[in-house]
């Protein structure tokens, strides 16, 4: 029998009342360890559950439920009430003392061991801003969240959920569901022009987890990929962590400027752009540039991804269609995302891919997550063959126009001396541009210790930019908060002019 001192000192003394762990779950672990690192030997039989409870200043119950449970996974045997032994079984690699390290509070934890690849994924930047106010002047990339129509939503799902769709509680296609595949093949042939048959569009988590599967499938690590520069930071850390070598391509007037990388040493694999409206600088790829991308696509054996991330959102005059639409070798692979039409986390994307894709892209898919959820899948299509989604796209293009004209207004007003901001076509975001020599980043800090949120655009840039500025998202916010966010960021630039 282990006498109740040592019970006491083998379970180091008093427990944390103050602790949000449950007071029987720290008396287990302390006699677990205490087990497992051989401090209470096999066949020794434990202090009675009334007297360590006394001992220890416990209700009796705290020291039944910490025994049970200790009996339930077998470190302990007996009953409770008429003895209970530490188990005599317990096998020999168990009670090894390096195996078990009792929980002490605010003790350092080591690094992880991670692999190679792990480490890779933690050094490169999260793309998603998590922190501060979710919706606030002028956070990038967010819809109008508050303009969402919840009612309608609500409706279908519930209609959804009331018809008792056990059918769709299975697994499911990882490609997606087909009828939302259906919706999204018809609504791009008529409003970007792209190509293709319902099968050819796969379902995804958003974009990112298109550029991640594409990375994956399409590069081998060590391969190269060309970047637009500066670029969208979620497709940089998508090929950096599936260890693709990234050339950065400059952006000029028509978009990706790839001929002034063309060479041996930048032979590349796959060119990743944003042609429809490069992100960050809003520029449309030409008709001509996207033709001699395309050829060189066939020359160099190389696969083109498009990123069409907000191209539904242009307020004046048609957009180009998809390259995609142009294509005619099975060359593009084409990305959008209802994060911008939508709401980000509803976390559904699509890639549309060549024929000879579809089965490579599933399989990678299911095998990373399976698939998306199918019931809001389900409810998507129906929203977009209902005719929602093109009534809502129409609201929400007007609502962004008038904002960015809002913002324009305000900004003549409060920021001409301190930025340059021209009128963009479409999109959610401009862009404010620095005096020469003025550093973005310093500017971004002081606008955020302010309370505004800017991006630095040299922040999306691995080269150095002949002119800094700074990214603005307006389409998140309502005009009284544009006009006092423009207000505010004009003070903050001119006290550190
Ligand atoms: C260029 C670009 N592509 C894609 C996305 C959307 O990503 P996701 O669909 O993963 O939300 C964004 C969002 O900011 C973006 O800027």
């Amino acid at each position: 029998m282990i006498a109740l001192s040592e019970a006491k000192r083998l379970v180091s003394g008093r427990l944390d009342t103050e602790s949000s762990e449950p007071l029987y779950r720290q008396l287990y672990d302390r006699l677990r360890v205490a087990i497992l690192s051989g401090n209470l030997r096999p066949g020794s039989k434990l202090p009675s559950t009334r007297g360590l409870a006394q001992e220890l200043g416990l209700a009796r119950n705290t020291v039944m439920t910490a025994y049970g449970q200790l009996l339930a996974e077998g470190y302990l045997e007996g009953e409770l009430g008429s003895g209970t032994y530490v188990c005599k079984a317990l096998p020999e690699h168990l009670l090894h003392a390096s195996l078990v390290r009792p929980p002490v509070a605010g003790m350092p934890e080591l690094p992880p061991k991670l692999s190679r690849r792990g480490a890779a994924l933690v050094s490169i930047p999260n793309p998603v801003y998590l922190g501060h106010k979710i919706v606030c002047a002028f956070r990038l990339g967010l819809p109008a969240l508050d303009e969402f129509p919840f009612a309608l939503w609500a409706r279908l799902t519930a209609r959804y959920w009331r018809s008792k769709p056990s059918h769709l509680l299975a697994y499911g296609d990882p490609g997606g569901y087909w009828p939302l595949r259906e919706a999204i093949a018809g609504y791009l042939a008529t409003s970007r022009g792209v190509c293709c048959h319902p099968s050819q569009v796969i379902i995804v988590s958003g974009s990112q987890q298109g550029l991640d599967l594409a990375a994956k499938v399409l590069l081998d690590p060590g391969e190269s990929a060309w970047i637009e520069d500066p670029g969208y930071r979620g497709a940089r850390g998508a090929f950096l962590a599936a260890g693709v070598r990234l050339i950065p391509v400059p952006v000029d007037a028509e978009g990706m400027n790839f001929p002034s990388v063309a060479g041996k040493r930048s032979h590349a694999r796959l060119a990743y752009v944003t042609p429809a409206r490069q992100y960050p600088l809003g520029i449309t790829m030409s008709m001509s540039r996207r033709l001699a991308l395309l050829e060189w696509a066939n020359r160099a054996d190389a696969w083109i991804l498009e990123d069409d991330y907000d191209s539904e959102y242009r307020y004046a005059g048609r957009p180009l269609s998809a390259l995609q639409g142009i294509d005619h070798q099975g060359r593009v692979i084409y990305l959008g995302t209802f994060s911008k039409v939508f709401y980000p986390s509803l976390r559904l994307g699509y890639l549309v891919v060549p024929r000879s894709l579809i089965d490579p892209f599933a399989r990678a898919r299911a095998l990373c997550d399976g698939h998306s959820h199918i019931v809001a899948q389900a409810v998507l299509a129906e929203f977009i063959s209902e005719g929602h989604f093109a009534r809502h796209l129409r609201r929400m293009r007007r609502l962004y126009a008038e904002r960015q004209e809002v913002f324009l207004r305000a900004a003549s007003r409060d920021l001409a001396q301190l930025l340059e901001i021209r009128p963009c076509d479409g999109g959610m975001h401009l862009i404010g541009w620095l005096d020469e020599g003025v550093d973005d980043r310093v500017m971004a800090k002081r606008a955020l210790a302010g309370g505004i949120i800017t991006t630095a655009l040299s922040s999306l840039a691995s080269q150095p930019l002949k002119r800094a500025g700074l990214m603005l998202g307006y389409t998140a916010i309502d005009s009284r908060s544009i006009r006092d966010g423009v207000r505010r960021l004009a003070e903050i630039l001119s006290k550190n002019k």
